[in-house]
């Protein structure tokens, strides 16, 4: 099968094919659930994204709509909106560079992603599938979750870094664009590894805990402050659209754009996880080199270990569901 299920750290999972360079230049970027709580804001951003020629929005209910509306926005880029009918999907996907998938049901108060799994499996499957029927050479980046067992060859942990970043920057009074925190293993709870220790800030054991379970479980705060209707959407919108626009500069020929990234990875292979996210240079292929951890501290050892077997079984949930169809 030529999908690898698997999950993410952050937000989005990046599904490579073949790239042709001529694609960078004519870039039409199509975003599939774009009517969405994540959808619209990720299109409005796009929408101001200067590399990108063609935004094409897809989704079951009101694409047109959104794509009317963002249609009026005085940036360069031609915004098309497409719904089932008409073989919409088909028209949405065929000649895109990067199709970016927010489509599928959000977290409700007390879900895990996890609870996600079935109904969100089911319709990234169909999307991709399509996407590799009309588009093979476009790259895919998921967002939908559970991303730890949707995902397929790379994914994307932007929103756990932006998130990181903040969240240091709120204790230290520091400006969050200057903290760089990275986020290693997977994209729900203990899978969610923040190497704080890498930045060069200090905190007290009891500051580092309580900042690492911040993080570990952020988007709970989200889903909770927003009472029933809905999870993150503003900083997901963010997050995808700051990975996508990496993946634009690296597949417009930029060096040393580096994201973290949920991909298929040999850091930890021998232990049984196929798919894992760090550090990732984005190249014309896409993934380019994996970087590894650096060096972890004690409590992030003993986080990472903590990680690996629930990586393991969200990889072989997402496996399975594969080889099921
Ligand atoms: P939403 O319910 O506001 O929007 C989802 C959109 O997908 C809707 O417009 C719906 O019509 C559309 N949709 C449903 N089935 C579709 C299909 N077969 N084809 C095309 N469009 C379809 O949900 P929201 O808040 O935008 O979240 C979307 C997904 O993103 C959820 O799975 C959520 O859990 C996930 N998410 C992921 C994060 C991450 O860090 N990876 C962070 C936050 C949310």
């Amino acid at each position: 099968n030529q999908f690898h299920a698997h999950r993410i750290v952050v937000g989005v999972v990046i599904l490579k094919r073949a790239f042709s360079s001529s694609a960078a230049n004519a870039t039409k970027v199509a975003v599939l659930g774009a009517a969405g709580g994540i959808g619209q804001p990720l299109s409005l951003l796009l929408k101001h994204n200067e590399s990108i020629s063609h935004l094409a929005l897809y989704d079951i209910v009101n694409a047109p709509g959104v794509a009317a509306d963002l249609s009026h926005i005085n940036t360069h880029s031609k915004v098309t909106g497409y719904s089932p009918d008409n073989d919409g999907l088909k028209h949405a996907v065929t000649d895109a560079t990067i199709i970016v998938i927010p489509a599928g049901v959000p977290r409700k108060p007390g879900m895990t992603r996890d609870d996600l799994f079935n109904t969100n499996a089911g319709i990234v499957k169909d999307l991709a599938t399509a996407a590799a029927q009309y588009a093979p050479k476009a790259f895919m980046a998921v967002i939908s979750n559970p991303v730890n067992s949707t995902s397929m060859i790379q994914k994307v942990t932007t929103l756990d870094v932006v998130r990181s970043s903040r969240f240091v920057s709120e204790l230290k009074g520091t400006d969050p664009k200057n903290e760089n925190i990275l986020v290693v293993g997977g994209h729900s709870g203990v899978t969610i590894i923040p190497l704080i220790s890498q930045s060069g800030a200090k905190f007290t054991d009891d500051e580092l805990k309580a900042l690492t379970h911040r993080i570990q479980f952020g988007g709970d705060e989200v889903v909770k402050a927003k009472a029933g209707t809905g999870s993150a959407t503003l900083s997901m919108a963010f997050s995808a659209s700051r990975f996508t626009n990496s993946l634009l500069r690296a597949l417009n020929g930029e060096n040393g754009v580096v994201e973290p990234a949920y991909v298929r990875s040999p850091l930890f292979e021998s232990k049984g996880v196929e798919y894992f996210a760090s550090n990732v240079e984005l190249s014309r292929e896409g993934v380019g080199k994996i970087h590894d951890l650096g060096p972890l501290s004690q409590y992030e050892k003993d986080l990472l270990e903590a990680a690996l077997p629930e990586l393991k079984k969200n990889i072989a949930k997402g496996v399975d569901f594969v080889h099921k169809q």
